[in-house]
This record gives C-alpha cells, structure tokens and sequence, in this order.
C-alpha cells in the first residue's frame, strides 16, 4: 500500500514537472518569432490578431498622431471610404520627418468612415523588416467597425493597387522621401 501511494507520487511529479516545462516552452515561443523579424518584444507579430492586441490594447492608436497636415474625417477617394481619418505610430511620424522612406515597426492605421461619420472599415500597414521584401516589406490588415479581421498579410488586393506608389513605400497620403 505504501509502496503504491509512493509509485503514484512518483508517477505524479514527472507528469507535473513535464506539463510545467511544456508551459515554458509554449511561452517561450513567441518572443523567439518576434525575434526572428528583427523587432523587439514590444512590437506585434505580423498577425492580424497580434496587431488588433498592440492597436486596440497595449499601445492605443487613437493616442497617436494623425498624419501631418491632415485632420480627422478628410474626404477620401475610391476604395476607403468618403471620410478618413489617418494615425500613425511614433516610428512612422519619425520616418515621415526623415524623408528616408518608413522605418521598420511603423503603422500606419487609417479609419475608413461612411459619408454621414459611421466607422465602416479600419486598414492598417504595418511594416516589418524580412516579412515580404517583393512589396516593401508590409504586412497588410483589415479590420471592420468591431475590429474583427476581414483581410490580412500580403494582401493581393492591397499590394496591387498601392503598388503603384512603390516609389513611395507604397504610400499615398503624402510624400515619403
Ligand atoms: C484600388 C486601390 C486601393 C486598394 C485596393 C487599397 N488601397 Fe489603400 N489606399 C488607396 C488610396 C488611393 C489611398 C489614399 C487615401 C485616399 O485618398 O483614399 C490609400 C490609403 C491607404 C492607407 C493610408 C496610408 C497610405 O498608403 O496612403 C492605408 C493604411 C491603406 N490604404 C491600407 C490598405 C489596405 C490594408 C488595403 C487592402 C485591404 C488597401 N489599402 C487597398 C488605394 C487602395
């Protein structure tokens, strides 16, 4: 009897001491992926998900800037919507004022409104060094009014039509370089 409660104790911190390095291991992961985009650990993975966290959670967008000289709800042109209003992170404000192109980690997130002011859409470029070279190295997103993913990644749709600003980092608010 005692030997079999010991055998079951035994049996019993393996089975603990395995599950707890399987936890570490599963927590361990995703830092090592951000490291291998090159970013620090305060920066999203290139995931739809991942993102909306950083956007809506850690590092609220609407505290950023809007993009310089445009205010809130400007009209817009064919596909985003009749009003937009435009935010960018710390990063893309620098990379703007450098006029060297936009430096990896910026976001550029721009809220897609109907003509009488409902959010319809918000669209995001993210850029991460190594994730799609061919395409300037964005990683695309789109969300709707609720912030649940409608597009995301190299997105074909996306890439091609702002391809056409290529010699702007694909751009089109405002000049880049
Ligand atoms: C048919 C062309 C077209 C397609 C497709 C398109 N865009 Fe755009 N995008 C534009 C234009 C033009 C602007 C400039 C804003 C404006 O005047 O509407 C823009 C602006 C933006 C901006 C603001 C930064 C910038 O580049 O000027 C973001 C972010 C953006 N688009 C994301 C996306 C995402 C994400 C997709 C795919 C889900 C997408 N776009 C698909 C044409 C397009």
């Amino acid at each position: 009897m005692k030997n079999k409660t010991a055998f079951i104790c035994s049996i019993l911190s393996v089975l603990i001491f395995v599950g707890a390095a399987y936890a570490r291991h599963e927590l361990m992961k995703v830092p090592a992926q951000r490291l291998a985009f090159g970013q620090n650990t305060a920066m999203p993975m290139p995931q739809g998900g991942d993102l909306r966290q950083h956007i809506i959670g850690q590092e609220p967008y609407k505290k950023w800037s809007m993009w310089p000289g445009k205010g809130e709800l400007y009209k817009g042109t064919e596909p985003h919507g009749a009003l937009l209003t435009v935010y960018i992170n710390d990063i893309a404000m620098k990379s703007i004022k450098d006029k060297k192109g936009m430096g990896n980690n910026s976001i550029i997130l721009k809220e897609n409104y109907t003509p009488d002011k409902k959010l319809a859409a918000v669209t995001v470029m993210y850029k991460v060094e190594g994730y799609n070279p061919e395409a300037g190295d964005w990683f695309w997103a789109k969300y709707d009014a609720d912030f649940n993913i409608q597009k995301e990644g190299k997105v074909s749709g996306c890439i091609g039509c702002h391809g056409s600003a290529s010699d702007n980092d694909y751009i089109f608010t405002g000049k880049i370089k």
